[in-house]
């Protein structure tokens, strides 16, 4: 699992990610660590995030090794506790043709929303290809590459009102060591 998401998942993306998940894979005290887990609970990106958010050094394996047995009561609390809640605004980019060729003003639902990133498809800027942005100007610029007749939206979609549901909803606002430290650690 570790290897697989070193080779096939972060790899050209996070350089530390890839050296710390291809350490672990071959290393037989921290697999046999992780292995203690839930099977639900093993995921690599949970347990480098959970090494990030209590403050464990990321940037060479040796020490991440030691770190992650000398803390492992804490860590795997934490790997308990806490669950991978990604938000992936970039989705936004795919979905806005969608919302935008829709009857307006919308109302929108989302559900499993995490922390609501996604429920602002009016608040980012899209850059499809080299064309034009469009957007309001100060909004956050996500650029999306085409392939096929994609209905490149004119304007973004009118959004009146929105709510998001899910199990566990986080508040970006939550003061220290709540949602934003562990989304952003
Ligand atoms: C990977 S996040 C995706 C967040 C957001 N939709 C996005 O695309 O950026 C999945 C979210 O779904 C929530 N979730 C999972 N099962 C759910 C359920 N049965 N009802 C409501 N929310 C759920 C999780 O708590 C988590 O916050």
């Amino acid at each position: 699992m570790y290897r697989r998401f070193a080779e096939g998942e972060v790899r050209g993306r996070s350089a530390v990610y890839e050296g710390l998940a291809l350490g672990i894979s071959e290393d037989p005290g921290v697999l046999a660590l992780i292995d203690g887990l839930p099977v639900a609970r093993r995921q690599p990106n949970l347990l480098l995030a959970a090494v990030r958010f209590l403050g464990g050094p990321v940037e060479d394996y040796p020490a991440f090794r030691e770190w992650v047995t000398a803390h492992w009561p804490r860590l795997h609390t934490t790997m308990l506790e806490r669950r991978t809640q990604t938000n992936e605004p970039g989705r936004c980019a795919t979905l806005l043709p969608v919302l935008a060729g829709l009857p307006q003003p919308l109302a929108l639902i989302e559900v499993g929303a995490s922390a609501g990133l996604c429920l602002y498809p009016d608040r980012y800027r899209y850059r499809y290809d080299n064309l034009p942005p469009l957007g309001p100007a100060d909004g956050p610029l996500l650029a999306c590459r085409t392939a096929g007749p994609v209905p490149i939206p004119e304007r973004p979609p009118s959004v009146v009102w929105r709510a998001g549901i899910d199990l566990n909803p986080l508040a970006l606002t939550e003061p220290h060591g709540g949602s934003m430290e562990w989304l952003t650690p």
